[in-house]
């Protein structure tokens, strides 16, 4: 269920007075946009904002420190987090969860934004359930938060992967071989399906739908009696073959030990690693997260005691952190057929 954002003139008596902001889990692009509207749609309803450093390991061990407006300037084309980032193995436990609420108590925070993917989201579900007014705002290049069909920080990743499957093209037309470009996507394979579309991959393989090295081999072959002299294989990093002998780190590397057995495909392999989650965010990210910094003041403002954001394509609403118990797939199998139909 979907909960409304309030307009500004509806809100309630401002009923909060000090609200912290933290950025955690895998840096998106985009993250300092949402970051500065936070900041500054908070000071504009008369808020003193705070910065927590290092996502949920500063909040534990108290690195919180005053945000200003002009503490935000000139950041909202920048990547990564100015407050920079973290996993905290810590805060999965009751200690570690019990000393982020004392330190919310000590800096006397009445709210918490919490910017970040899945685990990060669920960080902010459990401090809402131990009483802190949380908001949730959807952050991961994976694009896998349930309920919103975009996070921040996907669409940047996205054209940096559809310029270097663009940059690769032109090598593998020249010396007519098989290219395996490992992207990022652990059990999400959007990045591969939609980076893949965008950038005319002949193959697409994703976690979400296992495929035998064989089968895969079948098609790049098949792509070659249709008169292919090269083909761009995008792989997520969590798809993984049935037939994959375990003695490979990766399967975009099997992938490539299997077809150079073939005998006539010369093959070579990219790994796009981190490169997907740096570089200055899109227009669409930094639009997408300064509507998630409002829209979680809105929400914090008008006494929302606790959601997370979503975006459906137009609007941006709270919904209950329910919604992290269903596992989300952005994947969908028709645009997986039709990258396979226009890439032959
Ligand atoms: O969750 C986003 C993500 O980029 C995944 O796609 C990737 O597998 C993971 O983070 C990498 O984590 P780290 O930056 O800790 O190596």
């Amino acid at each position: 269920m979907s909960y409304d954002i309030p307009a500004k003139s509806e809100v309630a008596e401002k009923i909060m007075t000090r609200i912290g902001v933290l950025t955690s889990g895998g840096d998106a692009p985009g993250m300092n946009a949402a970051l500065r509207a936070c900041v500054r749609c908070g000071t504009d309803a008369g808020f003193s904002m705070f910065g927590i450093a290092r996502g949920y390991s500063g909040l534990i061990s108290g690195d919180v420190t005053v945000l200003d407006n002009r503490a935000v300037g000139g950041i909202i084309e920048r990547g990564g987090t100015l407050l920079r980032s973290a996993r905290s193995k810590e805060f999965m436990t009751d200690a570690g969860q019990q000393k982020a609420l004392a330190r919310i108590e000590e800096h006397g925070l009445d709210g918490l934004i919490v910017i970040g993917g899945n685990g990060s989201l669920r960080g902010a579900k459990r401090l809402c359930e131990m009483g802190v007014r949380t908001m949730g705002i959807p952050a991961s290049i994976d694009n896998d938060v349930p309920e919103s069909t975009m996070a921040i920080g996907v669409d940047t990743a996205l054209n940096t992967v559809v310029e270097c499957l663009d940059r690769l093209r032109d090598t593998a037309i020249a010396h007519e071989r098989a290219f395996v470009v490992e992207v990022m996507g652990r059990e999400s394979g959007y990045i591969a399906l939609m980076g893949g579309l965008a950038g005319g991959a002949e193959i697409i393989l994703l976690p979400e739908m296992p495929e035998s090295l064989e089968a895969v081999a079948r098609s790049v072959q098949s792509g070659m009696s249709l008169g292919k002299s090269h083909s761009i294989i995008v792989v997520a990093e969590g798809f993984k073959p049935p037939d994959m002998a375990p003695t490979f780190a990766s399967s975009a590397r099997a992938i490539c030990s299997h077809l150079d057995t073939l005998g006539n495909v010369e093959s070579r392999l990219t790994i796009l690693g981190h490169l997907q989650r740096g570089g200055s965010p899109t227009a669409f990210d930094r639009i997408l997260a300064s509507r998630f910094g409002e829209a979680a003041i809105q929400a914090l403002t008008a006494g929302s005691t606790g959601r997370m954001l979503r975006y459906d394509g137009r609007d941006i609403a709270a919904v209950d952190y329910a919604a992290l118990d269903t596992p989300c797939s952005n994947v969908d199998p028709d645009i997986l057929r039709l990258a396979d139909i226009v890439a032959h």
